[in-house]
């Protein structure tokens, strides 16, 4: 073990999910390692309280005449259920091969760790950077960054630079540097149906009430056509096409449709009519059932009406739809599909924009210079399905770009149980970062 694995393995030690409570102290322990790493490597750390899980920041030294560059990541990361599927402890990093198993080892701490040590190595090779670089790792990205673009708004002078980059998405393939340009947008909301007042035997009700369970299963099916389009009136109001060039330059990728289908594991693909499924993936809106519940789920049978049932959903999002708009439209559409003998509770949830830039900008082009540096390969260009909402806050309250300079492989199980990051991921990500503040400085 190299003491850049030995650190690294220290910071994936610390079980900082931000969704749990009980996790509040582990998710602050965790920050605090990071203010201890910046200190030691000679950046000046803060630690910025929110009213949810704390900012940190470090900045090198600021001088003139040169580009500032914001580095974001999130050392937050997802619950580790179920449990019972990992191979592994999910807090103990476990190096098998080249794949180290860890929770959060991917998404986000390997990513942003790496890009830590790129500066660290650089500083002591020179004593200094080839721009001013401020590290912002936030604890609040999985659940939605709510209390960051307020962070942003407070601190937009001491933040203020000339463009942002940022590993937190994926590559095609191991060893194929991708530069992703956009990200879909996300919506959630709740539902949850209200039935008889408690609980029925349903031989002697069942036939004559509503039952809960059914009534989410009929709205959950309203929720697409015969294509599998979202059949919520307006949904596609604002979507903007995709255009040629970007569905031609993803035709010319490796067979998505093969590689979403050997990644998955499902039996066959099922999507939007009219589309590949990277089209559908990377540039086309969705409506998904995340958790649908309600009704006995024990061992054997339960002759049961259950008085009440619940569905979460969300909505992946692209350009220019409005988060805000899609949750109205969404709730407006349950509720009026909800038969009127019962009672329909919407919850709206959190959700951020869809982000596209211009891979072809100057900046682009430098972070494309820096991918073919850290990979000796010509980098890709790509869309990702998966969403950072604080990503278009950059963009609208610093005024800048982001650079999305993904290392997540396909098969590293973000979010799911058995998550992993490379060692040759971890060592590119280092390259990367010191190839990018070279393109970047020159
Ligand atoms: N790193 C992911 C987003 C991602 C994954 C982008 C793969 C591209 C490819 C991020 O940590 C994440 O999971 N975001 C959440 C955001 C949500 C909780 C607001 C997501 O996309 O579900
Ligand atoms: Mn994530």
């Amino acid at each position: 073990m190299t003491p850049q694995l030995t650190e690294f393995f220290d910071f994936l030690r610390f079980p900082s999910v931000s969704t749990k409570s009980e996790h509040k102290a582990d998710v602050r322990a965790c920050a605090n390692f990071l203010v201890t790493k910046f200190t030691r490597m000679g950046l000046k750390p803060e630690l910025h309280e929110t009213p949810g899980h704390p900012v940190v920041i470090a900045r090198s030294e600021a001088k003139p005449d040169r580009p500032t560059v914001l580095i974001y990541g999130h050392y937050d990361v997802q619950p580790v259920d179920p449990v019972a599927e990992w191979d592994t402890p999910p807090f103990e990093p476990t190096l098998i091969g080249d794949k180290i198993f860890c929770r959060g080892a991917t998404d986000n701490k390997g990513q942003h760790f790496s890009h830590i040590l790129g500066v660290e190595e650089t500083l002591a090779a020179h004593g200094d950077l080839p721009v001013n670089v401020i590290f912002l790792i936030e604890g609040e990205e999985e659940i939605g960054s709510p209390n960051l673009a307020p962070f942003l708004e407070k601190h937009r002078d001491s933040l203020a630079c000339d463009i942002c980059a940022v590993s937190d998405t994926g590559m095609i393939a191991p060893g194929i540097p991708t530069m992703t340009y956009g990200l879909r947008g996300i919506a959630c909301l709740d539902f949850k149906i209200h039935g008889p007042s408690l609980d029925l035997h349903s031989g002697v009700y069942g036939g004559a009430v509503p039952n809960p369970a059914q009534i989410v299963a009929d709205l959950v099916s309203t929720l697409h056509d015969e294509n599998l389009k979202v059949s919520i009136p307006g949904f596609y109001d604002s979507v903007v096409p995709l255009e040629k060039w970007e569905r031609e330059m993803w035709a010319s990728l490796p067979d998505g449709d093969a590689a979403t289908i050997a990644e998955t594991g499902v039996a066959g693909l099922m999507g939007e009519t009219g589309y590949t499924a990277l089209e559908q993936r990377w540039g086309r809106p969705t409506a998904e059932v995340n958790g649908i519940g309600g009704g006995y789920q024990g061992e054997g049978s339960k002759t049961v009406i259950p008085r009440e049932a619940m569905a979460k959903l969300s909505f992946r999002l692209v350009p220019d739809q409005a988060p805000e708009t899609i949750l109205e439209i969404a709730a407006a559409h349950l509720k009026k599909h909800c038969p009127d003998s019962c009672r329909i509770e919407v919850e709206l949830g959190h959700h951020g924009p869809a982000y596209v830039m211009d891979p072809h900008s100057s900046y682009g082009k430098a972070a494309q210079r820096a991918l073919q540096v850290a990979f000796s390969d010509e980098p890709r260009l790509i869309r990702e399905g998966g969403s950072i909402p604080i990503i278009q806050s950059i963009k609208d309250i610093l005024g800048v770009d982001t650079l999305l300079l993904g290392l997540a492989l396909p098969d590293c199980q973000i979010h799911a149980p058995n998550e992993s990051f490379t060692v040759s991921n971890f060592e590119a990500g280092i390259r990367l970062n010191r190839a990018l503040l070279e393109e970047l400085g020159s």
